[in-house]
């Protein structure tokens, strides 16, 4: 049976495409090498254990809805959509502006969208995949017309700078994605989402929610910044996206060898190359740019596909195969047919 024959079994409703794209890399560079000088650290254990070479760290008075707001600004600028178009923003982020008002309202009043209704969803590393099937969802019933599903993340911020074993993993970004429904392209074609809560303590950060609010003990405590038990996350990750990947390609009605692209979350190369053995595809379909920008939580793939549609080597009616995975546990995979 060829591509065309398929027929795509998971979506119902009117099909949703990404209509335009964009994302913002924050300008400072932090290398290896500076942070040999901050932590007990090698640039050849970096390179070696994750194969990250620098990241982009956000400046002091950028919060995360001005990373967000830049990526946003340039994907409705790439759509040729008018903020005021906008019916919906889901925003993934683990690194609110504050606790409350939620960072896709604070990116609302920045960008003009003020006919949208706003809201974030904490999914961690998963964050965009999530608010892309959620931002789906609402198209294809014929609720909203136009959504702007946005990952911006100041991972920095929540960092302990005195902790080798996670600031040398991470960086900040943002990336986002206008969808609408548009007739016949297949658009995002599958998702498949799934969560696994009973091991919440192997990437969290414990302090300053109703849990254990902020006191000078837990301050004292470092509980205000990102802790992560990585071996044990390395192979959940590797497991689970494994499976998601599949899964989303079994319902896409597509086998791996219709996918041009496969864009995984950008946490470690080695975990990259784990999946790609795993699911039998060669080193060229896989995107890679985590050597640039670390690991930048929910914003990594839409960055990386962004970058691609830039670089030119997104074609049309090309199938790509996204899958992320992050603290919750959470994970995701989606199945896009580019129609730009
Ligand atoms: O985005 C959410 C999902 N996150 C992930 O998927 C991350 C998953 N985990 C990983 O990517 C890897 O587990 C890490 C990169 C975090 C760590 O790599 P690893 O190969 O699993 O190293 P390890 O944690 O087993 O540590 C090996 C050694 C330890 O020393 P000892 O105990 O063997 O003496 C660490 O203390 O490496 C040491 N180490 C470092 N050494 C130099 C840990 N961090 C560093 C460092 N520089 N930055």
């Amino acid at each position: 049976m060829t591509t065309k024959e398929r027929v795509h079994p998971a979506v119902v409703g009117r099909t949703v495409s990404i209509v335009g794209i964009g994302s913002y890399l924050p300008e400072r560079i932090l290398t290896n090498a500076d942070l040999e000088k901050m932590v007990n650290t090698t640039d050849e254990w970096i390179i070696t254990r994750t194969g990250i070479k620098e990241r982009h760290i956000a400046a002091p008075d950028q919060a995360s809805s001005d990373l967000g707001a830049e990526a946003a600004r340039r994907a409705l600028a790439d759509a040729g959509i008018s903020p005021e178009a906008v019916d919906m923003i889901v925003l993934g982020t683990i690194t609110p502006d504050m606790g409350f008002p939620n960072t896709a309202c604070f990116v609302q009043a920045k960008i003009g969208a003020k006919n949208a209704f706003c809201f974030d969803i904490e999914a961690a590393c998963s964050g965009f995949l999530y608010g892309l099937e959620i931002g789906r969802q609402f198209i294809s019933t014929g609720s909203m017309e136009t959504v702007l599903v946005i990952a911006a993340e100041k991972i920095s911020s929540i960092l302990d700078w005195e902790d080798r074993n996670t600031c040398v993993l991470f960086g900040d970004a943002a990336g986002a994605v206008v969808l609408q429904a548009r007739g016949a392209a297949h658009g995002v074609m599958a998702s498949t989402l799934g969560s696994d809560g009973t091991l919440a303590e192997l990437l969290m950060l414990p302090g300053g929610g109703s849990r254990s609010p902020t006191t000078e003990e837990t301050v004292r405590n470092r509980l205000h910044y990102m802790k992560m038990a990585g071996r044990e996350v390395f192979k959940h990750a590797v497991t689970n996206m494994t499976r998601a990947a599949k899964d989303a390609l079994q319902r896409s009605g597509l086998g791996i060898e219709d996918i041009r692209w496969i864009i995984p979350h950008q946490a470690n190369l080695r975990i990259i190359e784990a999946i790609g053995e795993r699911l039998g595809v060669t080193k060229e379909k896989l995107v890679i740019n985590l050597e640039r920008c670390g690991n930048t939580s929910a914003a990594t793939i839409v960055v990386a596909l962004d970058e691609l549609a830039r670089e030119g080597k997104l074609q049309k009616h090309d199938k790509i195969l996204m899958v992320a995975f992050g603290g919750g546990f959470t994970w995701g995979a989606s199945v896009v047919e580019w129609d730009k």
